[in-house]
């Protein structure tokens, strides 16, 4: 696939990160703006969670108190039900697990040329 950002020599990971993209991630995070079932993801890398303007279906991140920091994104994506959990909520719509962490690296990479 072409990367989004034209002019960002991209390093081995975003790459890596953009296929991961492709295949976890696409089918519910456009990068298009367009809501699909989960919210856009651009410009997400230290955003606040849960405040994409107009997405509806926030199950577990209605007015969240963190930001999508590295460490975070980490745990989210491992297994974002944990995740939840350990914020002291109960459930959240996103069910995707990245289990291996390099793959996850390699996504955190990508989302911070978005
Ligand atoms: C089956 C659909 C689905 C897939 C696949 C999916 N997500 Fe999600 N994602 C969601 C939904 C729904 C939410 C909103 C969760 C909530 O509010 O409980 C979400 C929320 C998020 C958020 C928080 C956004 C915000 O505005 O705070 C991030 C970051 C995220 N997903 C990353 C990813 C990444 C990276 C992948 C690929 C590895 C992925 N998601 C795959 C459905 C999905």
């Amino acid at each position: 696939m072409t990367l989004p950002v034209a002019g960002i020599t991209a390093s081995a990971d975003v790459v890596e990160g953009a296929k991961v993209y492709q295949e976890r991630c696409v089918r519910c995070h456009a990068l298009d703006n367009r809501e699909k079932s989960g919210p856009t993801l651009r410009g997400v890398f230290n955003s606040p969670a849960g405040t994409v303007a107009g997405f509806e279906d926030y199950k577990g991140l209605h007015d969240a108190d963190w930001s999508w920091d590295e460490a975070n994104l980490h745990n989210w994506l491992a297994n974002p039900k944990l995740f939840i959990k350990s914020k002291g909520r109960k459930k959240t719509s996103m069910r995707v697990k990245l289990k291996s962490e390099a793959d996850r690296s390699a996504v955190i990479s990508f989302l911070k040329t978005l």
